[in-house]
């Protein structure tokens, strides 16, 4: 036997003893070893050579779901090197069979064994398909959002994955922005809430419990903020904003423990994101002490190079490194060039130890090294996936998500036993769009469509009419595939369609018109211009509302839209957004008074596109807009405000703020002030309300916005029914990032502010002291 495999042996042996006589807690050398798991990891990292740990902080696409450009490295040199233990993960490998496969190439042929970790873009479901983030957002529902992340992590997982994408807590503000639709929206309170319940979703109490998997916090950071809302454009933000907007639902994920963090394609103020050493080192690794790894965005350890940031390949690897980026996706940059970097003293061995520990780490939480097949099991694989069960959440999900805009004359609810409805529109009898973009493995084709699920609540006396009108549909390179030909054109020329439409509105007392954005028109890559209604839908509105006045829209879409004419003149407007496997029933729940809609917009939705980036956690200005004086920070041509604010959602009943309450009006910095309100449910039915506090400080050492989300409570009411809501007031609420360049609370005087949205105006003013 030679040197080589006597060497083989002994480490196997090694590696097979730390990790599998914990119990007894000896090692091959009969001495104790203590059970944490950083000694754990220390001991592997001792047996590794530097080809090896580089080889963990290497992760390859290595299925054909691509995210990103076609890799540039062919599959058999892939798998060679899988075979040589020198990648750490794969992501895009989904499905028992295939990870066993792959798994067993590291497990088979490599000298120390280290499993490798499987990822995925897991965003809103694995199968069962989830209303989209920002959609799901608007459902102001923790509990709901944690489950469909729990339900996405089990499917996941039982597909031989233990890692995905998400959640994404980028503040995003500009409507532009296709990815707006994969994040919680413009407030940076609600991306942390709701960032951290998908975090407890995906990763439960324990990372190396079987149905759970390791979340990842992106994109690190500034990515929502893309100028003119291009995506992976420049982000040119100050110190100030990023700290008090950007970073808090990244520090929020990283309290939450977070398995990993993504950096991010952009640059900020001249800095990559992926070579960003006092993002990634000085803040997350250092201030917050976070433990997780960071791994790079796919191919953005190279981008830095079309950045004109680094010289080549290898100078991006040392900045990357040297940031604190510790796995590189797709660019091959630290697998060619670390070792070299090395040996020349540009990085050092520390920087490159503390990365392959980090990795280590999660595989041992995960549990990977114990039984690196541990997520492979076929009979889970049959079982837990697209149950009933599932899907039962899935359209709990779905019906919490929808926001209802306008209600005039209560056209909804709808009875059930109407006597005809006309369903009319490209998305009434579309199975497939509202899977939304990201939809992982959901199925092409698999949703309930809104004609389905209005057809199964209707009784046998209701006619339902259904006509598409339009074409609408992206024409995408193969069915359910994300990629579609550019640019983006849709029909303009065939009209045959809308006559028909009109005809099945005449003879209808309701019509629900079922409009909106394709899935693919958000989601990565998936900028417009434009955020009204494309192609021939105006012409369809207008036809049939020429005949039939008696219109819901149904609005699906992944972004806020240009909604502004037809607001003004039909009398209903619901937003369905892309609510996943489920939808159609979620609509048709909402639609017929069996769901009381709950929802509230997490983003404003604009009167043009030219407001955008539109947030209404916004400065005053010194010469703030009012209507005296509209040219003042605002527009000559539209009014400055949101056609719907932030927060904003309607219900079947109403409810009325009474008793608005602080116990004391004046307090010290450390001290707590407890505001209370009475909260009534005024209608007829029963109802759920998002109770907001919002805050405002009125003078501080750096200008403050005009409102901020501080917290929220999401309260049944019976109708008739009184509740009363209280929230702390205390540090937590009212510090920011201040000039100081610490979090703080300044003295001085704030309004507190309650109400069901964000342009309440009913307050109490305190002072602290
Ligand atoms: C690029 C995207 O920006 C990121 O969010 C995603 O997770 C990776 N591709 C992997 O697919």
């Amino acid at each position: 036997m030679n040197k080589l495999n006597k060497l083989f042996i002994i480490n196997f042996i090694l590696i097979f003893c730390l990790v599998s006589c914990d119990k007894n807690q000896k090692n091959l050398r009969g001495t104790s070893i203590n059970n944490s798991i950083e000694q754990k990891v220390d001991s592997v990292l001792n047996l590794m050579n530097l080809e090896e740990k580089i080889g963990q902080m290497v992760q390859y696409s290595a299925g054909w779901d691509l995210t990103g450009p076609a890799s540039s490295k062919s599959a058999k040199e892939k798998v060679d090197r899988m075979k040589k233990g020198l990648v750490g993960s794969v992501l895009n490998v989904v499905s028992v069979k295939e990870v066993r496969e792959a798994q067993k190439l590291v497990m088979e042929n490599s000298r120390l064994k280290i499993p490798m970790i499987f990822a995925y873009d897991v965003i809103h479901g694995l199968k069962t398909i989830f209303p989209v983030p920002l959609a799901e957002s608007a459902s102001w529902d923790l509990d709901i959002i944690k489950k469909s992340a729990a339900i996405a992590a089990k499917e996941s997982a039982a597909s031989g994955l233990n890692w995905t994408f998400a959640p994404m807590v980028d503040v995003s503000r500009d409507a532009r922005w296709g990815r707006i639709m994969e994040g919680v929206g413009e407030d940076p309170y609600l991306n942390s809430v709701i960032g951290v319940a998908r975090i407890h979703g995906f990763q439960g109490d324990d990372l190396s419990d079987v149905n759970t998997i390791a979340a990842c916090a992106k994109h690190f950071a500034g990515y929502g903020f893309a100028e003119s809302g291009r995506d992976y454009n420049t982000v040119n933000i100050g110190e100030y904003e990023l700290h008090n907007v950007i970073l808090p639902p990244f520090k929020a994920a990283a309290e939450a423990g977070v398995a990993t963090f993504m950096n991010s394609f952009n640059d900020i103020d001249g800095i990559p994101a992926t070579g960003h050493e006092i993002l990634q080192r000085d803040i997350l690794k250092g201030d917050w002490n976070w433990k997780g790894f960071v791994v790079s965005d796919w191919g953005s350890i190279g981008e830095m190079k079309s950045h004109g940031y680094a010289k080549d390949k290898k100078h991006a690897a040392e900045i990357a490194l040297n940031a604190g980026s510790d796995m590189d996706m797709e660019s091959y940059a630290y697998e060619s060039s670390l070792e070299k970097l090395l040996e020349e003293g540009k990085v050092s061995l520390e920087d490159i130890n503390d990365a392959v520990k980090r990795i280590l780490s999660l595989k041992f939480q995960l549990g990977l090294f114990d039984d690196p097949y541990k997520y492979c099991d076929e009979e889970k694989e049959k079982n837990d996936i697209y149950t009933k069960e599932h899907l039962a959440i899935a359209r709990d999900a779905a019906k919490k998500s929808i926001v209802l805009l306008k209600n005039e004359n209560n056209i909804l609810p709808v009875s059930k036993n109407i006597k005809s409805i006309a369903l009319i529109g490209p998305f009434a009898d579309n199975k497939d769009q509202p899977l939304g973009n990201w939809r992982a493995k959901g199925t092409y084709n698999s949703a309930v469509s809104l004609l389905e699920g209005v057809k199964a609540k209707v009784g046998a006396n209701t006619k339902v009419y259904y006509e598409k009108g339009i074409e609408l549909t992206i024409p995408t390179v193969k069915p359910g595939n994300n990629q579609f030909l550019h640019p983006l054109e849709f029909n303009t020329e065939n009209k045959e369609g809308i006559a028909k439409a009109v005809a099945v509105a005449k003879k209808s007392e309701i019509v629900f018109l079922a409009v909106g954005e394709d899935a693919y028109q958000t989601g990565e890559g998936r900028s417009q211009t434009k955020i009204g209604f494309a192609g021939l839908q105006n012409e369809l509105i207008e036809a049939v509302y020429n005949v039939n006045k008696n219109i819901v829209l149904v609005l699906s879409t992944g972004r806020p839209m240009d909604i502004s004419r037809v607001n003004n003149i039909l009398p209903g407007i619901l937003i369905t957004w892309h609510l996943g496997s489920e939808s159609g029933n979620g609509i048709a729940d909402v639609l017929f008074g069996d769901y009381n809609p709950s929802g509230k917009l997490p983003v404003s939705f604009p009167r043009n596109v030219g407001q955008e980036p539109l947030f209404y956690n916004q400065k005053n200005t010194g010469r703030p807009y009012n209507p005296t004086h509209v040219t003042y920070s605002g527009y000559t041509d539209s009014k400055k405000s949101a056609l719907y604010p932030f927060g904003f959602g309607l219900s079947y009943t109403a409810f009325s703020y009474d008793n608005l309450n602080v116990d004391r009006v004046e307090t010290s910095k450390d001290g707590e002030i407890i505001l209370s309100v009475d909260v009534k449910n005024t209608g007829t039915i029963n109802g759920e309300e998002v109770v907001q506090l919002y805050i405002r400080d009125l003078v501080g050492s750096l200008v403050r916005p005009v409102k901020e989300l501080k917290g929220f409570q999401k309260i049944s009411l019976q109708a008739g029914e009184t509740k009363k809501a209280s929230f702390t007031i205390d540090k937590e609420v009212l510090q920011f990032y201040t000039i100081n360049k610490k979090w703080e609370v300044e003295s001085g005087d704030f309004y507190l502010f309650i109400g069901g949205d964000s342009s309440t105006k009913l307050k109490k003013k305190i002072t602290i002291l």
